[in-house]
């Protein structure tokens, strides 16, 4: 197909070309609010181990808009927009807590709501010495806060704002479960949280993580250390939607031949390479599958990866259209001893925002965002792995998940016919 040819067929044509103007038009930004995250999807809010008692809460976001999500008196969780029912101001400010009395009240009026976002009462509201007041038919149930559906699976907790969707479990699908059940197969805890701030456009880190291309020749650390090498054992999975995907690398053994045939223009493989302090990588497997690296998306923004001993959920939680915080929830497991749990620490160092691998990724997405930036007639080219059909492939040198990122994207972006 040339070029003239493709550019006539629309992105419709295996999404081979990706429009530079999705990355900074701010129409097609806050229609991804409105279409996207507010549409049919699942939206990942948080662990349930993080409110694990009745009142607890955290803050969450679908798409830019922010959500309390609660633990309610029953056990059960509701969620609903951070935004107060009289006059809009943000209701809920600290990032988790527990609710006093199992009720938020909000800062400017003193409304008070319950943990599931029902109006609980209202300061003045029959007037101060028969004056004034609201009207005589106003109906506290009438103005909850505007809640969503809320689902969990295996911990993870989703809400969505479209009532008529299908079941989180079906949402997931069969190629996706079994990453969450592998990882969530004993019970976990929150070692901690990262925020990265990244200069660029959400949508960008969700081709970052679907695309095992760049992770060889990104990131040194992962080749050198032989965490992450081309020449790995590799697959790339997607859900039949293609919105979600799975790479998973495992360990096959070392050909340095090949490994240095690979990397023969490139510096990013340094086998004479040492660390100072080797005890970074003297982590025990937590399996038994010689899984290196796995990386899983589930549509539209969520990304639940492990890189060697360490796991996390990645939430890529969009801050305007050149701009997204990278929010990470670092994972043990309860029955770490104190060894592991400090191996778990030391590992993220390198893969976490301050480290190898994320800054490195962090900074890639700016050097699109700055690259792409006022181009808005160009494409970008996503041939790698082939440009047909979007379908499971079992090398790394393929960008075909961000093809199929992008095919579903457009299936809920585009107008109605
Ligand atoms: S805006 Fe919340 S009570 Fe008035
Ligand atoms: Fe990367």
């Amino acid at each position: 197909m040339t070029e003239a040819d493709r550019a006539a067929a629309g992105p419709g044509e295996n999404f081979a070309r990706v429009p530079f103007a999705l990355f900074s038009d701010p129409a097609t930004f806050a229609r991804e609010r409105d279409v996207l995250f507010r549409g049919p999807t699942w939206n990942y809010l948080g662990l349930e181990v993080e409110i694990p008692k009745p009142g607890d809460y955290l803050l969450g976001y679908v798409g830019d808009v922010q959500v309390v999500v609660n633990r309610t008196p029953a056990g059960g969780i509701a969620a609903f927009e951070n935004s107060c029912a009289h006059r809009g101001a943000q209701l809920v400010r600290r990032t988790r807590g527990n609710a006093a009395q199992h009720a938020h009240t909000c800062p400017y009026h003193q409304w008070r709501f319950d943990t599931a976002g029902a109006l609980l009462s209202v300061p003045q509201e029959h007037g101060v010495k028969g004056k004034g007041g609201m009207p005589a038919d106003f109906d506290k149930r009438r103005h909850s806060l505007r809640t969503l559906r809320v689902e969990t699976y295996k911990g993870l907790i989703f809400g969505t704002c479209a009532p008529e969707m299908p079941s989180l479990y079906d949402y997931l699908g069969p190629k996706i479960r079994p990453e969450i059940d592998r990882i969530f197969d004993r019970p976990i805890v929150v070692l901690g949280y990262w925020r990265q701030a990244v200069p660029a456009n959400w949508k960008l880190y969700l081709e970052n993580v679907k695309d095992p291309y760049h992770a060889s020749l990104l990131h040194l650390y992962h080749t050198t250390f032989g965490i992450y090498r081309a020449t790995m054992a590799g697959r790339v999975l997607m859900d039949d939607t293609c919105g979600h995907s799975v790479l998973r690398t495992a360990d096959i053994g070392e050909n340095p031949t090949e490994m240095k045939a690979l990397y023969k223009d490139i510096d990013k493989y340094r086998p004479g390479y040492k660390l100072k302090d080797p005890s970074l990588f003297e982590t025990k497997p937590d399996y038994d599958d010689r899984v290196t690296n796995m990386i899983m998306t589930v549509f539209p923004n969520l990304m639940l990866g492990q890189v060697a001993s360490t796991f996390q959920t990645r939430h890529v939680r969009p801050k305007g259209v050149d701009g997204f915080e990278l929010y990470w929830t670092y994972l043990g497991f309860a029955s770490d001893d104190a060894a592991a749990r400090e191996g778990r620490l030391r590992q993220a160092n390198f893969v976490g925002p301050a480290g190898y691998i994320s800054l490195e990724d962090g900074e890639a997405g700016r050097l699109v965002q700055r690259g792409t930036h006022g181009l808005g007639d160009r494409a970008s080219v996503v041939e790698m792995g082939g440009d047909g059909a979007i379908a499971d492939q079992d090398t790394l040198a393929t960008e075909v998940a961000v093809r199929g990122f992008w095919k579903r994207y457009h299936e809920l972006m585009r107008p109605a016919p």
